[in-house]
């Protein structure tokens, strides 16, 4: 019998080409997602491609009882946990929703989990748990902090995570620190479509060549690197999605994995410009402003443990990142 994984979070960004891939690879998929921040139509899209479809549960991951119903109804193998709020400026502004969305989430999932006797997670994470790092490449053992309550959030159900490894061995869990995703599927048929003004690089790039956005703002060219914009390691949402399931084909040997998901390459804002340029065939508007409250001036990993532990690297490059962000936003531009 095909295993059948639950996937909180599953229409979003990441958790939609995820799903895509574990179709795909003849996974049985179930769904959780209260679409707070995404369209059901991503998961039509992701069903058109696979050829079948995942199960599809609209709820809240908070929501104890329906866990205990689903996890009575399906027999779930594995849950890949991506549910949960993301922007870094809300955080700071909404800190509870953040506390309440994630932390308390993912201790309720975790308990309906142990109740029901799945112990296998594979957990988002993510570089923010690095603060402002000492240097660079980033590497698993450097030392964690929290710059803010989104970050804290990451930093609290990775503690709860550990905590559980340690106190229940049948537990198997991946804890996967993502860089920066980015790019789409290369069908253009799904990708990132932010709610309103996109927070992020790519998105904020992809609206400007689609005429959405007038120029793009760029947040500071006085930090200390190549060409004084800020430095991040971008991956392609593909390669991150297959990360995702060669962590879950990892912990029939592991018990914890914790890893950074990044290339291992850091691009400038000006190089992401330069490199959608080519991508789209246009020039693009932007001007040099403030930096933005709490950025970093560098941030890429070194994968050679994700290598070692859960044998995968990533296989495209900034090239494709481009070409495929710009089809689905092309394909799309008002998003689904
Ligand atoms: P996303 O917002 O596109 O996807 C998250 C999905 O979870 C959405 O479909 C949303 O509707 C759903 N959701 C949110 N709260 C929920 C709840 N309480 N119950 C049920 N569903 C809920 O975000 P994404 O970019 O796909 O990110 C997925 C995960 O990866 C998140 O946990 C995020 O923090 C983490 N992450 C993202 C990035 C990034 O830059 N995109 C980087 C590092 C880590
Ligand atoms: C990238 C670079 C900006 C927008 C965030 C979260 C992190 C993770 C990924 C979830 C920076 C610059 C951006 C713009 C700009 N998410 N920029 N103009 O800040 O590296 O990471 O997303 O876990 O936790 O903090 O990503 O895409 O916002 O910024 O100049 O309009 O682009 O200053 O140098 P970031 P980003």
């Amino acid at each position: 019998m095909m295993k059948k994984i639950l996937v909180t979070g599953g229409a979003g960004y990441i958790g939609s080409h995820t799903t895509l891939l574990l179709l795909q690879a003849g996974f049985d998929v179930l769904v959780l997602d209260n679409f707070c921040n995404s369209k059901p139509e991503a998961l039509n899209r992701v069903s058109r491609l696979a050829g079948r479809s995942p199960h599809i549960i609209e709820g809240d991951i908070r929501n104890y009882d329906l866990l205990n119903q689903l996890f009575s109804d399906y027999s779930i193998d594995s849950v890949i946990h991506f549910a949960g709020l993301k922007a870094v400026g809300e955080s700071v502004i909404k800190p509870l929703d953040y506390y309440d969305n994630n932390v308390l989430g993912s201790l309720t999932l975790l308990q309906a989990m142990a109740h029901a006797n799945v112990t296998n997670i594979v957990f988002s994470s993510s570089a923010t748990v690095y603060g402002d790092p000492q240097s660079v490449p980033i590497s698993e053992d450097f030392p964690l902090s929290a710059t803010n309550p989104y970050g804290a959030s990451k930093l609290h159900i990775e503690v709860m995570l550990q905590d559980l490894c340690r106190a229940d061995p049948n537990w198997r869990i991946a804890i996967l620190r993502y860089f920066n995703p980015a790019g789409a599927h290369e069908s253009g048929l799904i990708g990132e479509d932010p709610n309103g003004m996109p927070n992020n690089l790519m998105p904020f790039i992809a609206q400007v060549a689609v005429g959405n956005l007038k120029e793009l703002s760029i947040f500071g060219n006085d930090f200390d690197t190549r060409d004084g914009t800020g430095v991040r390691d971008y991956i392609h949402v593909m390669d991150l999605a297959e990360g995702h399931l060669a962590a879950l084909i990892a912990l029939d040997h592991h018990k914890l994995i914790t890893c950074n998901l990044g290339t291992g390459r850091g691009y400038s804002v000006l190089d992401m410009v330069r490199a959608f340029e080519v991508a789209c065939g246009k020039q693009l508007p932007y001007r040099i402003v403030e930096r933005r409250l709490g950025d970093i001036a560098e941030s890429y990993t070194d994968p050679t443990h994700a290598k070692a532990m859960i044998n995968w690297l990533p296989r495209r490059g900034l090239e494709d990142i481009c070409i495929d962000h710009w089809r689905w936003q092309q394909m799309n531009p008002n998003g689904y």
